[in-house]
């Protein structure tokens, strides 16, 4: 009889034991394999953010990562993510400084590969993706949860899901603010193989036109890139709804640029910016 339960009691021990041991191990596991997203996201914006710096070192002293991190949690997280206007990002703005250089800005619309890929190599032209934040946060999710610390980046509303998620409220925000900080003659890539290159609900259309500033910039011209099988140019009728949304004080230009020529251009950034667009 003793026998018989003193081995009952080492067998409940036992299994005691072995649940344990399984518990713990699975909570290694998940906590290695499960990737805490907001660690991941914090080292990709801080690992871009010193990367930028180091690139543009006329800025890298006024400009602190870490803060900038910290600015940019506090616009959504805790928030429900249909929740964040454009707005939240403003102390995001603000954290940041950067030196804009008159005549240089260049705008784009259906044309982001292409644009990208002709400013990465030149130092002529800017878009807000070869700005810090634009750099920064160029092709990255991110939301949070109401009542959430955390920042999750999967699972979050796509960009016309719902109007004020956080991806979309702040490239509104950096947007207006790169158009609201331009000066000079600026430009605008457009994409000339579509019917209407200029779409009044893009966020060219819809926020950069408008932010432009009459009394800090003289002209804005289209760079439309057109391939030889290209029917539409700039006599398009979708350029007088741009025209109608540029301030009157602001000259209207446009320039067909052929599609080949950029492409040479890219492929060999020795040729002076003034021969290609
Ligand atoms: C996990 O994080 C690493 C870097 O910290 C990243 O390279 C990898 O893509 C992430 N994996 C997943 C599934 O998110
Ligand atoms: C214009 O748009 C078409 C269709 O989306 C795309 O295939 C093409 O690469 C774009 N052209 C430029 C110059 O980006
Ligand atoms: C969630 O948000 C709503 C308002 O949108 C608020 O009334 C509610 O208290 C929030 N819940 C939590 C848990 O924060
Ligand atoms: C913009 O271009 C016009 C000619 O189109 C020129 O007169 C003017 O000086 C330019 N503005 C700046 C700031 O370079």
């Amino acid at each position: 009889m003793r026998g018989e339960a003193s081995r009952r009691k080492r067998c409940l021990l036992l299994g005691v034991v072995v649940v344990v041991v399984v518990v713990a191990v699975l909570a290694v596991v998940l906590g290695l394999t499960l990737n805490r997203s907001s660690d991941h996201l914090r080292s990709t914006v801080i690992g871009r953010c010193e990367t930028f710096l180091k690139k543009n070192t006329d800025v890298s002293r006024v400009n602190d990562c870490e803060r900038i991190w910290g600015a940019f949690e506090e616009a959504y997280v805790g928030k429900d993510p249909c929740d964040v206007p454009a707005e939240a990002y403003n102390p995001l703005i603000i954290s940041v400084t950067e030196h804009v250089i008159c005549n240089t800005m260049l705008f784009w619309s259906k044309t982001k590969a292409m644009v990208h890929a002709f400013t990465d190599n030149r130092e002529c032209l800017v878009t807000l993706e070869d700005t810090l934040l634009g750099f920064i946060f160029d092709e990255l999710t991110w939301c949070s949860k109401n009542g959430s610390k955390e920042t999750f980046t999967t699972g979050c509303p796509g960009w016309s899901e719902c109007q004020n998620n956080p991806v979309r409220s702040f490239w509104m925000r950096a947007s207006a603010n790169f158009a609201a900080t331009s000066c000079g003659n600026v430009s605008a890539m457009l994409n000339g193989s579509l019917e209407s290159p200029f779409s009044s609900t893009s966020v060219f259309g819809s926020v950069e036109v408008k932010s432009l500033a009459p009394d800090k910039v003289g002209s804005l011209t289209v760079l439309l890139v057109t391939k030889e099988t290209d029917t539409t140019t700039c006599a398009s009728s979708s350029f007088q709804s741009l025209r109608s949304a540029l301030d009157p004080k602001i000259a209207y230009n446009c320039r067909q640029v052929p599609y080949d020529q950029v492409e040479n251009c890219i492929s060999d950034p020795e040729i002076p910016c003034s021969d290609c667009l």
